[in-house]
């Protein structure tokens, strides 16, 4: 049996798939990777929802040392109109996942964000003081909450703009990149007000390898350096690769209607995380972009 056995929660996603497809090769470390609703090839199916669920992953065969939750509702706007299902879905989960590492005695490390600040003074570090606007936000504070006060062995990993490669595409970049491989026409109206430090998410995986094997506790934001809107974002795919048929259109947040409100000037610093790792480099939206082709 591995040193490190890693349940990944959520491995169907952006985040989870990347620490799955990063941490399997890493030595000592063996790991499996649940989905919720879109099976994908390699992956088990878990309901956080229901533990009992005859069909879900046989975890007490795994024993994990560490339960990765990436699981969450993450359509901000959705769960704006939604709130039961962003509740049940991000932080009833978690409570389940924290009754899972109780019985097996694993640690967990949690997913959590920068919205969990109001954006009025970003970027932000580890100490800053939290104030959610949005639902999405107050559950995502209200989960990382409940895995923090479950054991100060826990781990938090903040994150904000995750971009990389994934199954489904949907992150921003990635997306914008696909539509532009499609030749698909498009206008976006992007906000040009909403600044946040964009990661990609093998860097999380990569930052994440090094505080599992440190025995690293408590919270730390993981992001580059990169500061940027989203229109900004944009314009980087776009000199990168000839896209002529998307229109960047660029707006304030205010005349977007948006079902959800915005942190503005969010993103995370990432001191605390490089003050224990100084020769740890996090890579640019421009290394990723340059490392593509269409
Ligand atoms: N992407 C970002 O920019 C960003 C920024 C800040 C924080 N985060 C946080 O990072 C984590 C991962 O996000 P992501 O970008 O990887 O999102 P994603 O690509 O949308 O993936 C979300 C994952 O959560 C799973 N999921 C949904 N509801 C679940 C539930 N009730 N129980 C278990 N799993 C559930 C999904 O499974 P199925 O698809 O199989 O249903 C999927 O694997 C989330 O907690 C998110 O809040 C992301």
């Amino acid at each position: 049996m591995k040193d490190y056995r890693i349940l990944i929660i959520g491995a169907s996603g952006l985040v989870g798939g990347n620490c799955l497809h990063y941490l399997q090769f890493q030595e000592g470390f063996e790991v499996a990777g649940t989905y919720f609703s879109f099976a994908a090839e390699g992956l088990y199916f878990y309901d956080t929802l229901n533990p009992g669920n005859k069909d879900n992953f046989d975890i007490d065969s795994f024993k994990p040392t560490h339960i990765l939750h990436a699981g969450a509702l993450t359509h901000v706007d959705y769960c704006e109109t939604h709130p039961e299902e962003s509740e049940l879905k991000t932080v009833h989960s978690t409570r389940n996942i924290l009754k899972l590492a109780d019985k097996f005695g694993s640690r967990i490390i949690y997913i959590s964000t920068d919205y969990v600040f109001d954006g009025k003074s970003g970027p932000y570090d580890e100490k800053a003081e939290v104030n959610p606007i949005s639902v999405y936000a107050r559950h995502k504070l209200e989960a990382e909450m409940l895995v923090r006060n479950q054991s100060g062995d826990n781990l938090v990993l903040r994150v904000t703009n995750v971009y990389g490669d994934e199954i489904r595409n949907k992150n921003f970049v990635a997306r914008l990149i696909e539509m532009g491989q499609n030749h698909e026409k498009a206008i976006l109206n992007l906000p040009v007000d909403q600044f946040a430090t964009p990661v990609n998410a093998l860097d999380i995986a990569k930052a994440l390898h090094l505080l599992i094997k440190d025995n690293k506790s408590g919270v730390y934001n993981i992001a580059s350096t990169d500061y940027l809107n989203r229109v900004q974002l944009a314009q980087k795919v776009l000199n990168r690769f000839p896209i002529n048929d998307v229109i960047i259109n660029a707006k304030e947040t205010s005349e977007l209607n948006q079902s959800a409100p915005r942190p503005l000037q969010g993103g995370l610093k990432s001191l605390k995380f490089l003050s224990d790792y100084p020769y740890f480099y996090f890579s640019s939206v421009d290394e990723y972009l340059y490392s593509k082709n269409l």
